[in-house]
């Protein structure tokens, strides 16, 4: 039994050491929300570009305008045929549409593969493979004798002037037929079809893939209005107001645009966020230089992207004992199917072994961790930037109808959509939301940051102000400290800083009066973070699982304490529905649940024992009871931390959040934008900017505390850094005089003395952070004194003291039964 705890914890170790070893050395594919959002507004800006006729020849997203006008509306009836070149197979299919009053449509079909010599030969010999499948299709559908008008799928980049023509300007994905770039592809497959005199059929239509899902999916679905594709390649089309399409005369109504936003980033406008991966898989590909988005989302070269990562970290000899195998020399040798087989949630890893087994690469356990981890990291960014440039197209759709909020459809196709484990995260519909500045982010006061905060205080205790205010100040229902008399074993939970921990507190009253923490740290992998909120749950009760096996009590029933650190709406002690994640977590079906009720459904689901869940708390709450027991004058907590994901902030933004001007998270890099600043002037550095000041994210906030200290021969960095380390004490000293200001006056007394119970590694590693917050409060509030309580045990174990104290409460003691 021991072994079993002595290996689990093992694994868990190994687990966090392989995973953040792959974050480090791929730092640079992560993408941070504020990046995200920076990527939305520069495709918004690549779109105004692609539609102006003077900008569009020198744009790099086309933005060709499909000739269709209008979505079904129902009333289509009849027998068609179609044909689909440029997904991972060819397609026929034979389609019937009634409008019998019920508004249905059939599809017969049949796949045909797309071998090398039909996708790199030539034009003549392409087309006449298409109607040779289409004669074979009909044949076996016993349509040869009917006439039939054709629809053609064809997934490249073509300019059309009306329906049934349309000129390839390119291949791309795994295509490169000679002699068809520039000649219009209907007339072709008209020419061929002409050489079967067996079947007679009519080209009607010409459309992108894109443009096919939109309409498929419109016919279900009225509000349909974006067609979207993650497969082989990746595209989008919408439907844009006719007065903004320059290209197309008219100005009345919608047209349907078929972005080929495969090509954003062709001019440059990504280099930024490109990798050296990304550099190399294009240099090898069919066509270097072209379609630099879609080489960073689809199914077609997320594989070799993988690839190219393992090699060099092989190389580097981060992995496989730095042997490098044959195969994984071997270009196109990993591929999607790969990557997504790796990436399951309960095979995942053995999968891995088997796969880099077949590669010939003697994998360790730590191996097989790593190299799942570098596939989630792909593949999250491939996810993150498809929602991005989504989030522009839904965002200029909201614009164009002046609207404040929109209700849409997007229909949906391709095989990395449909098969990849995890779907495009809806962080989707969030992107959107932060571009639209919420009205309440640009507060013009001049007034001072305490009196700002002061205001927001009181606004966000006020009834109307529910959903609306940015201070939320949301109620806890903890209402009793703790008194000393607490007793028992009680289990704590804590999610949302640097790690999960799980405790097992002991807490003794009377003359022997102590409190014993047993606990263990566990990984939240990223792609639990980001996966679904069962999955979430589900990971915390295998964790818990595991450290109550450690403890040896599996059996005890025990109350517990689960410090959540999110903005949660409580309505009661045990009941907190998360508003919002922040700090990374991005799990779905979470945000408007009862995180309580989702961590008893999945102690149910895995229904190998019980726990009573008591409270829920936030870490500042938690830190606050835990000082709360030393020092009963303590009544306010607070978090000065850092947390390990990295989010930078927005170039050229103007506004920025009190939390990431005051917390760990975002010190460093304000430091390094600072930098870039003052080197662009000649200040620093000779003027150059280095590769690596140019990363985000290069500059992690531990330098600052680091240089602050230490650093003497550069006076200029070292002063950046006590700037904006000083701004945020300043901040956080500002906001919470603001907050012992508010208690003094409440109490109506002329001084107070007051405790503060303060927890956070910024807090309690950086040389002056906490010298400069004392400070800024004594000068902000003269009339209080302010104690600063470290805790030295984190909020965990305030959980269980709440918990302790709910328990008692609970449990009759009469003086406090009011409280509850
Ligand atoms: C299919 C569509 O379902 O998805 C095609 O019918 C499209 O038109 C394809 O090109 C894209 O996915 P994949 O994975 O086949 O490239
Ligand atoms: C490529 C093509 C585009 C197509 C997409 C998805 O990006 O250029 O036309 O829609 O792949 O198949």
């Amino acid at each position: 039994m021991f072994a079993v705890h002595l290996l689990a914890f093992h694994f868990t170790k190994l687990k966090e050491d392989q995973i953040t070893k792959v974050d480090r050395f791929l730092h640079q594919l992560r993408l941070s929300d504020d990046v995200l959002q920076d990527v939305a507004a520069r495709f918004q800006a690549e779109m105004l570009k692609g539609l102006a006729r003077d900008t569009n020849p020198t744009a790099a997203v086309k933005m060709l305008p499909s000739f269709v006008r209008s979505l079904p509306d129902g009333s289509e009836k009849g027998e068609f045929l179609a044909v689909d070149l440029g997904g991972s197979q060819l397609r026929a299919h034979q389609v019937r549409v009634s409008d019998d009053g019920k508004q249905s449509s059939q599809l017969e079909s049949k796949f045909y593969p797309t071998p090398k010599e039909v996708t790199q030969g030539n034009g003549a010999e392409l087309f006449d493979y298409i109607a040779d499948c289409l004669s074979d299709f009909m044949d076996t559908r016993n349509l040869k004798q009917k006439k039939l008008p054709l629809g053609f799928t064809f997934s490249f980049p073509c300019k059309q002037t009306k329906l049934d023509e349309g000129v390839l300007l390119e291949w791309t994905k795994h295509f490169r037929v000679r002699g068809v770039q520039g000649t219009d592809v209907v007339s072709s497959l008209h020419r061929a079809l002409q050489k079967h005199q067996d079947i007679d059929v009519d080209v009607l239509a010409l459309v992108n893939d894109t443009v096919g899902t939109m309409m498929t999916c419109g016919y279900d679905d009225p509000r349909c209005e974006v067609g979207l594709i993650i497969g082989t390649g990746t595209n989008a089309c919408y439907m844009e107001e006719m007065r903004h399409i320059s290209l197309v005369e008219g100005d009345e109504g919608r047209m349907c645009i078929n972005t080929e936003w495969g090509a954003f980033g062709d001019d440059g406008a990504l280099d930024d966020l490109r990798t050296e991966f990304d550099r190399e898989l294009d240099l090898g590909s069919l066509n270097p230089g072209k379609q630099l988005f879609e080489k960073m989302i689809s199914s077609l070269y997320l594989g070799e992207l993988v690839r190219l990562i393992l090699l060099k970290m092989t190389k580097e000899g981060l992995l496989f004992n730095g042997k490098v195998s044959a195969a994984l020399l071997t270009k196109g040798k990993i591929e999607m199917k790969h990557v997504s087989a790796m990436e399951k949630y309960k095979e995942g890893l053995s999968n891995t072994r088997e796969i880099l087994t077949e590669l010939k690469l003697f994998p360790s356990e730590e191996d097989c961790v790593a190299v799942q981890h570098v596939c989630t990291i792909v593949s999250f960014r491939s996810a993150n930037l498809c929602a991005a440039a989504l989030a522009a197209i839904l965002t200029r759709l909201r614009d164009n109808k002046k609207l404040l909020r929109m209700r849409t459809t997007v229909g949906i196709d391709g095989g990395l959509y449909k098969t990849h484990p995890r779907r495009l995260h809806p962080s989707t519909t969030r992107v959107p939301a932060g571009l639209a500045l919420s009205p309440r982010a640009q507060l013009q006061h001049p007034a001072s940051p305490k009196c700002l905060m002061r205001a927001e205080l009181e606004y966000g205790l006020k009834r109307e102000a529910q959903g609306q205010a940015t201070v939320k100040m949301l109620p806890t229902y903890v209402c009793g400290m703790p008194d000393g008399t607490e007793k028992g074993k009680f289990l704590a939970l804590d999610l949302g800083g640097t790690n999960f921990r799980v405790l097992l507190v002991k807490i003794k009253s009377g003359r022997r009066r102590s409190v014993q923490m047993y606990n263990k740290i566990f990984a939240i992998p990223l792609e639990i973070m980001q996966g679904t909120g069962e999955e979430l749950f589900d990971h915390i009760v295998q964790c818990i699982a595991d450290f109550l096996d450690y403890m040896g009590i599996k059996g005890a029933r025990l109350p517990l304490g689960f410090t959540f650190s999110f903005p949660c709406r409580q309505t009661s002690i045990d009941k907190g529905t998360l508003v919002g994640w922040t700090k990374g977590f991005k799990a779905t079906d979470c945000e408007g649940e009862d995180v309580v009720d989702m961590l008893r459904e999945a102690i149910r689901r895995r229904n190998e024992f019980d726990l009573d869940i008591v409270a829920v708390v936030n870490d500042t709450v938690g830190t606050m009871m835990t000082c709360g027991y030393e020092d009963p004058n303590c009544e306010i907590g607070l978090i000065a931390g850092t947390v390990v994901a990295k989010w930078p902030l927005r170039e050229g933004s103007t506004y920025v959040e009190y939390e990431k001007m005051t917390s760990g998270m975002y010190l460093g890099e304000i430091v390094r934008e600072i930098l870039i600043d003052l080197t662009k002037q000649g200040l620093l550095f000779r003027g150059h900017i280095s590769e690596s000041l140019r990363k985000r994210g290069i500059f992690e906030t531990k330098f600052l505390s680091q240089i602050e200290s230490t650093c003497e021969d550069s006076i200029i960095v070292k002063e950046v850094c006590a700037a904006v380390s000083t701004r945020a004490a300043r901040l956080c000293g500002a906001g919470l005089a603001a907050v012992v200001e508010k208690r003094r006056q409440n109490r109506g007394v002329e001084r107070l003395q007051i405790t503060v119970g303060v927890d956070g590694t910024l807090y309690k590693l950086h040389p002056h952070f906490s010298r400069i917050l004392q400070e800024t409060v004594k000068e902000l509030a003269p009339q209080c004194d302010v104690t600063f309580m470290l805790s030295e045990d984190g909020s965990g174990k305030g959980a269980a003291l709440i918990t302790a104290v709910a328990k008692r409460l609970h449990n009759g003691d009469p003086e406090h039964l009011s409280d509850l």
